[in-house]
């Protein structure tokens, strides 16, 4: 369960405040299947960075997994936001100089310590299910953009998050692969009940959530649930 309560986000641009969101209230309960839709420049991200621990609000509360995380401190969010939640950018985000094996390791030896064989089974069964077992060595950049996506996928999962963001995930890929990586990402909510909140204006997500939530100029002007 994730909570937003009149959550207010000002940029200060030198003298200028800049309000990107507005008293905004949300709720978003386990396993769900959601979109955060709306133009350019509305504040998707900013919901998305603020619910997903990047990003404090400057007032409001924000709860995820009934902990008020606007009380923790800059380390115990970074810490609770490596046991708890995973992230997909449009840009895939992988580090270069890491294979595709590596890459989805990293965030199990960055935070959580796993042992060795551990780790191991986890990013075999996730390369397996992501179908990227055979490209396991190769590096980020001999990877076409739907591998790319399929390995920042698996990155997000191997910490076993509650929660998934996916700011533009399908942003860089073409309409097959963004398809596929749609069902993806359905297949493991259904299997594991991860939530997953989409940053988006592709039509292909908005046809596949469960929830529509638009954002106009920082503030929701519609809340709607979909058969999909
Ligand atoms: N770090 C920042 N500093 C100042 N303004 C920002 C910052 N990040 C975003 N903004 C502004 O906040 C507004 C909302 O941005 P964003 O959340 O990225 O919207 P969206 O994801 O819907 O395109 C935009 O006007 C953007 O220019
Ligand atoms: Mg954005």
């Amino acid at each position: 369960m994730l909570k937003n309560e009149h959550v207010t986000k000002v940029y200060k641009m030198g003298e200028v405040d800049l309000t990107v969101i507005k008293d905004l209230s949300l709720s978003i309960d386990d396993g769900e299947f959601v979109a955060i839709v709306g133009p350019s420049g509305s504040g998707k991200s900013t919901v998305l960075n603020i619910l997903g621990c990047l990003d404090k609000p400057t007032e409001g509360k924000v709860t995820v997994e009934d902990v008020d995380v606007t009380q923790l401190n800059r380390t115990e969010l970074a810490h609770f936001r490596g046991e708890h939640i995973g992230f997909i950018f449009q840009s895939f985000n992988l580090i270069p100089v890491l294979s595709v094996y590596e890459n989805i390791e990293y965030p199990l030896i960055m935070i959580q310590n796993l042992p060795e064989a551990e780790r191991h089974e986890r990013i075999m069964q996730l390369l397996e299910d992501v179908d990227m077992l055979d490209q396991k060595d190769k590096f980020p950049d001999q990877l076409s953009g739907g591998q790319r996506q399929r390995v920042a996928i698996a990155r997000a999962l191997v910490t076993k998050p509650k929660i998934v963001f996916a700011d533009e995930p399908t942003a860089n890929l073409d309409t097959k692969t963004s398809q596929q990586i749609i069902e993806l990402m359905r297949s493991i909510q259904q299997e594991f009940n991860t939530t997953f909140i989409f940053a988006t204006h592709d039509e292909k997500i908005v046809t596949a959530v469960d929830r529509i939530i638009t954002l106009v100029d920082g503030v929701i002007t519609d809340d709607k649930r979909v058969a999909s």
